[in-house]
């Protein structure tokens, strides 16, 4: 006897739930089981619950002072150059409590949430010291008390190279892979290591010990890579068997390749490209052609994109950089779990998969994508439990 048989979905499907788990998926004509409860959609779509890859919901402060400043000509790296940007919010975070810093943060995530997000990626790198990024990755973790998600985490102590070590990104790596990524892992408090490839932050040649360590300790390695100019960010995520590498927006060809070669996820942020104004789209037809799994995320962040809205995401993932509404979809489901090693566990509708779903107020899957604003989310299951019905 199952708990809940989700009926009468768009297309004729129906969903099993056991726990907290799917149990079967198939034909409502031909149910093989009974079930508790039997729910029906009403003809709508369901989708897996959606999967946020790539995000900085963690952090005090806000930047919208520099937003306005960059409306009136001010340049992103400008700003950072002289000491606001990234290092103006590690100021913020360092003061801010573990008690603001979640309140805050959960303030976004559940605005996520009730957008259709079941699973979020979140990471650190606004502390740039131990104290910080520990408090950073502890308040990511606790965000599932307060909010119907399952929460992932990153360490991104590489971010930039904090105040106190200007003009020696090496002595802050060596603080970095010695003493704050061992703590962090000693703690469990992160599932994966990421770092910001670029001109403004550590190049390809400085990472490459990063990410061995990271390896080495047994966590999955992410980076931020070729967002602002090609550092062949692609390519040494590609060669540390990355489960992605993000952004992309300047990868050459051969990075695409080597992506392609190392089974590693492609994550499109379409959000930053926007608010950013940046009109370079990262190579989608290459990617696509190569074979490389795409995901989009909204890398929610009070820099370049301060959007808590994956549906969103998607539909400029679509307008802008050219996915298709499919593509879209399965960039915020299977390919996204699969950036977080959680392929076959969230992200998909499959026997075995936790039961995280979103019945939308749609008859096809295109309006889920094609509204700007509206996040037609009708109803949210995570782990076998409705946790939002209108
Ligand atoms: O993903 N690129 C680096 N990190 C963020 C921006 C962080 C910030 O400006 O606060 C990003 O775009
Ligand atoms: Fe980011």
């Amino acid at each position: 006897m199952w708990d809940l048989l989700i009926t009468d979905i768009a297309g004729g499907g129906a969903i099993a739930v056991a726990g907290e788990r799917i149990a079967w998926t198939g034909p409502a004509a031909s149910v093989p089981e009974r079930a508790t409860e039997v729910w029906s959609a009403g003809g709508r779509v369901v989708t897996p619950g959606l999967v946020d890859c790539h995000t900085h919901l963690v952090f005090g402060g806000d930047r919208s002072g520099e937003w306005e400043q960059r409306l009136a000509g001010a340049g992103y790296e400008a700003i950072a150059a002289a000491g606001g940007g990234i290092a103006a919010t590690v100021r913020a975070t360092r003061a801010a409590s573990e008690d603001d810093l979640l309140d805050s943060a959960v303030a976004r995530a559940a605005a996520m949430a009730a957008r259709g997000v079941t699973t979020v990626e979140v990471k650190s790198g606004y502390g740039l010291d131990l104290d910080t990024e520990l408090r950073m990755l502890r308040v990511a973790r606790r965000i599932p008390e307060r909010v119907p998600v399952d929460v992932v985490t990153t360490f991104l102590g590489a971010h930039v190279v904090p105040p106190e070590f200007e003009g020696d990104p090496d002595g802050y790596l060596d603080l970095v892979c010695g003493e704050v990524l061992p703590a962090v892992a000693a703690e469990g408090l992160a599932d994966a290591v990421d770092a910001f490839c670029e001109r403004m932050a550590f190049d390809a040649a400085r990472l490459d010990r990063l990410l061995a360590t990271a390896t080495g300790l047994g966590l999955g390695v992410k980076l931020h890579a070729d967002q602002l100019s090609d550092g062949d960010g692609a390519a040494l995520a590609a060669r540390h068997g990355a489960l992605s590498a993000d952004h992309l927006e300047h990868t050459s060809p051969g990075g695409v390749a080597a992506l392609a070669a190392a089974g590693t996820v492609a994550v499109l942020l379409p959000g930053a490209a926007y608010v950013l104004g940046d009109e370079t789209v990262p190579p989608v037809d290459a990617l696509r052609a190569a074979g490389v799994p795409m995901a989009v995320a909204t890398d929610c962040n009070p820099g370049t994109s301060p959007l808590v809205s994956l549906p969103l995401a998607l539909h400029l993932a679509c307008t802008r950089f050219g996915l298709t509404v499919a593509e879209a979809l399965a960039g915020a489901t299977t390919h996204a779990a699969r950036a977080l090693g959680l392929a076959g566990e969230a992200g998909v509708i499959a026997p075995g998969a936790r039961a995280d779903l979103v019945v939308w107020d749609a008859d096809h899957p295109a309006q889920i994508v094609y509204w700007v604003g509206l996040d037609p989310v009708a109803a949210v299951l995570k782990r076998g439990h409705f946790v939002e019905e209108a």
